[in-house]
């Protein structure tokens, strides 16, 4: 079987649905520019400056082998990390993980997986309640090596496996972080921590291809060498694609023009497969926080950034549909398809003579989602909604890696239709300095009055 993913765009042309479509104008109108940013991107490739497009070829025999020890020796996996420190590593997961994986592990196979990345205390200790810290691996997972929650739910960990373990704690844990900076490196070195780095210049968001997701990952059982070489096969698909036939810059340009031109800030993800989901989850952070900027490049004041959105199909058919179909003319959808599930699941035929059963009795589950995905597709072109489908063929590691690459390549096109730098993030920094000052971090705490001043109650507005 072919497992290229499969791109289609039909449905967001104005051919499709009218008025709320993309002309072949509107995309025209982006040739020059998409072919000053293709070459702006090659150069910055070939620089150094764009170190995620190498991670593709990278060898990952070292975090293979960690992993064999580590599922020969543990029960668990505890990813403590978030945002892009989390988000990969859980796509990864849930899509290529049985889904009640953790359920029913056996002795040997990828370890049971948990992801304390929010730091609700109810949530951390039920976490802590069903894994014996005795038979767990931590892996703490922060690239700049002081993200508050990060640190905080360590320093948890710590204690926890102290008094289970005692002074063999650090046997449980390993600790992926910048080469160099960082104090979680300090503590790596000071304390003789298993470690794998996040190699300079890839950012949470686009680290899934590093040590951070790929750790997990193959902790999981997951085979990370098809991973790797489903990205290797994006690559080579794209580099070889001229601008205009390119799927990740298509995807780009076709979302910029729908934000842009047509005024639809709303990019819904939407995958018909649970499996996915967690792809959706991903999709928002890559798309929210590298295009969502105060600053474009020659520094204007721009405020950027379509929103993403994630839904469920066929869930939300039963929860949001309603809106996407009669609601504002302010969404592009993205449906994600499987061509192929693991499982197709016959429906035998009982009760004959019922109308409600009779239709469905013979056929399979893998069909009736497929039926409500093209309900869904139609519904949405028949009504004016622009909305593109990319098909996995079937979901393995290879497809999901294609995927991923495709997308981070998106994004950094994006920046450049956008004009601003879509590898920084300097709003969720701001957030972890208001934290650190908050908490009272060394070297932070006289901001903590100005940030308190800010968000003081007014009583004539609280009842
Ligand atoms: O994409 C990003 O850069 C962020 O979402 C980070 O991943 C997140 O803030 C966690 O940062 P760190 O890995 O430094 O703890």
């Amino acid at each position: 079987m072919n497992s290229d993913l499969i791109f289609d765009f039909t449905n967001v042309t104005e051919k499709a649905v009218g008025e709320h479509g993309v002309s072949d104008d509107a995309l025209y109108a982006l040739r020059e520019r998409a072919a000053t940013i293709d070459g702006d991107m090659k150069r910055r490739h070939k620089a150094g400056q764009l170190p995620f497009r190498d991670l593709p070829m990278q060898p990952c025999d070292d975090i293979i082998e960690f992993a064999d020890r580590a599922r020969g020796r543990f029960e668990n996996f505890v990813n403590v990390g978030i945002g892009g420190s989390a988000l990969g590593a859980q796509a990864l997961f849930m899509s290529l993980c049985h889904p009640f994986h953790n359920l029913r592990r056996q002795s040997g196979e990828g370890l049971r997986m948990f992801f304390a990345d929010n730091i609700d205390p109810d949530h951390l200790s039920g976490m802590f309640d069903v894994t014996d810290s005795s038979k767990t691996l931590y892996n703490v997972i922060t690239k700049s090596g002081s993200t508050a929650e990060t640190m905080g739910t360590f320093l948890l960990v710590k204690e926890i496996l102290k008094k289970a373990v005692g002074v063999r704690w650090c046997e449980h844990v390993v600790i992926t972080t910048d080469a160099s900076k960082g104090d979680l490196r300090k503590i790596a070195a000071s304390e003789s921590i298993d470690d794998f780095v996040v190699p300079d210049g890839i950012g949470g968001r686009f680290s899934v291809l590093t040590p951070v997701g790929l750790l997990p990952a193959a902790c999981a059982g997951i085979d990370i060498r098809e991973l790797l070489a489903g990205a290797e096969t994006m690559d080579k698909r794209l580099e070889s694609a001229a601008s205009m036939d390119n799927p990740a810059y298509l995807y780009a340009m076709y979302q910029y023009i729908l934000d842009v031109n047509l005024h639809k800030p709303i990019s819904v993800m939407m995958p018909y497969s649970n499996g996915l989901y967690g792809l959706a989850d991903w999709y928002r952070q890559i798309w929210a926080e590298s295009l969502g900027k105060k600053f474009d490049c020659a520094g204007n004041i721009v405020h950027s950034g379509p929103t993403p959105v994630k839904a469920l199909g066929v869930t939300d058919q039963h929860s949001q549909v309603q809106l996407y179909i009669e609601g504002p003319f302010d969404k592009v959808f993205t449906i994600l398809a499987v061509g192929q599930f693991r499982n197709t699941l016959s429906m035998k035929q009982a009760f004959r003579g019922i109308d409600a059963l009779d239709y469905l009795g013979g056929r399979t589950i893998a069909e009736l989602i497929e039926a409500e995905r093209l309900g869904t597709v139609y519904a949405l072109t028949a009504n004016g909604r622009p909305n593109l489908t990319i098909t996995f063929p079937e979901v393995i590691p290879s497809t999901v890696g294609q995927f991923m690459y495709a997308l981070e390549v998106a994004t950094v096109f994006s920046g450049g239709l956008y004009g601003i730098n879509p590898l920084d993030q300097p709003g969720v920094e701001a957030g972890k300095i208001a934290a650190f000052a908050l908490m009272g971090r060394r070297g932070y705490g006289d901001r903590a009055a100005a940030i308190r001043d800010c968000i003081r109650h007014d009583d004539r507005y609280v009842k």
